[in-house]
């Protein structure tokens, strides 16, 4: 059996290029004592990827030579552990390669048999997870209040507003692109969306939010931070789930310009990553389940095919082309 590997081949500068990485190819792993052969099948195409390869942050940088890091599910095809069978469908932090061996205790999460990936690694996965939390314990929202969220077509921020409907608030997206934004209010409940590439984000936000932003989920950073501290309520929150505008950037961006703004109206501003969370991935997955159920929660996934075409899928999230979660099928 062979594997193919995407290897990272130097650090990113600017935006990620085919050049970034070496697509090699190698005789598939034998899988060790406690250890299982996992054949993967979907990839998820997250943007904190583009981290991962550039520097250390939460987790150390992926080395020059190594597999590009990447959550992925797959099916175990060989196992040397009790407790993971063959056939069992698996997911964790699997790589951009046909096949991994590692040893599952604690790396590999048992998905249940026959649901389909694409929820799996969408609604009910990480994404969901993150806009659970992220909007519910960190936001703490309350019932009428006014929830402004960036990046509002993507796989987390649609559902930040659509969860933020179901407490009952108000859900104000901003997105890129006509297209984006209807299907936000048409399609996915939120109650406006404003275009942030033909409209001026911070007149609109004065329109749509006359009494001011309670909660601002923020999934981008730069100019429409700025505009959405400077439109912040009496006690407003500040979520900072991510920063994708300057992802790409190669010097340091310049810092918020409107953040006194949480002095004058006694706001709070407070990051949170979703892996401080895990441990409670079954509360969140069990509500997003009864939501989607219920038909209140809309899913978007956006399939894309081929290992082949890993770095391009990837660059996809950064050239705004993902229309919802972005997953990359390498295998049936
Ligand atoms: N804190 C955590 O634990 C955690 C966990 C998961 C994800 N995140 C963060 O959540 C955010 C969303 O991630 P996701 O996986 O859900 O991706 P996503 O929103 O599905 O895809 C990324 C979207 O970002 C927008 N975008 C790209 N470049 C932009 C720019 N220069 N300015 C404004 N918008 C831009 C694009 O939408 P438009 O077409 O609308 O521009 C694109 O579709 C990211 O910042 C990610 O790092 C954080």
């Amino acid at each position: 059996m062979k594997n193919r590997q995407w290897l990272l081949a130097r650090r990113p500068n600017g935006a990620i290029q085919d050049s970034d990485f070496n697509f090699a190819e190698t005789d598939a792993p034998t899988p060790g004592e406690g250890e299982v052969l996992v054949r993967n099948l979907m990839l998820s195409c997250d943007p904190t990827q583009r981290g991962w390869i550039a520097f250390d942050t939460y987790l150390p940088a992926v080395k020059i030579g190594e597999v590009v890091r990447s959550i992925g599910a797959g099916r175990i095809v060989a196992s040397n552990n009790p407790d993971f069978a063959v056939g069992d469908i698996v997911s964790g932090l699997v790589g951009w390669q046909d096949y991994v061996a590692m040893n599952p205790k604690g790396q590999l999460n048992k998905l249940l048999p026959g649901a389909p990936l694409e929820l799996a690694m969408s609604a009910l996965g990480v994404t969901g997870i993150t806009a659970y939390f992220g909007l519910l314990e960190v936001g703490r929202p309350v019932a009428k209040e006014t929830v402004v969220v960036s990046g509002a077509a993507g796989a987390t921020g649609s559902v930040v507003g659509q969860i933020a409907k179901i407490k009952g608030c108000r859900a104000i997206g901003i997105a890129g692109g006509a297209e984006k934004c209807r299907w936000l209010t048409a399609e996915a409940g939120f109650d406006a969306a404003i275009d942030y590439k033909s409209e001026d984000v911070q007149a609109r936000l004065r329109q749509l939010c006359p009494k001011g932003i309670d909660i601002f989920f923020d999934n981008v950073g730069g100019d429409v931070l700025d505009a959405a501290l400077a439109r912040l309520a009496m006690r407003g929150r500040v979520v900072l789930c991510g920063g994708i505008a300057n992802y790409n950037a190669t010097e340091p961006p310049p810092g918020p310009k409107n953040y006194l703004n949480l002095v004058v109206q006694r706001g709070r501003m407070e990051g949170f990553l979703v892996l401080d969370y895990m441990a409670r991935a079954g509360e969140a997955i069990a509500a997003l389940a009864g939501w989607l159920q219920a038909g209140k929660l809309k899913n978007k996934v956006d399939v894309q095919l081929g290992l082949e075409n890993a770095p391009a899928t990837l660059r996809r999230l950064f050239e705004g082309r993902n229309e919802g979660k972005q997953l990359l099928r390498v295998a049936e």
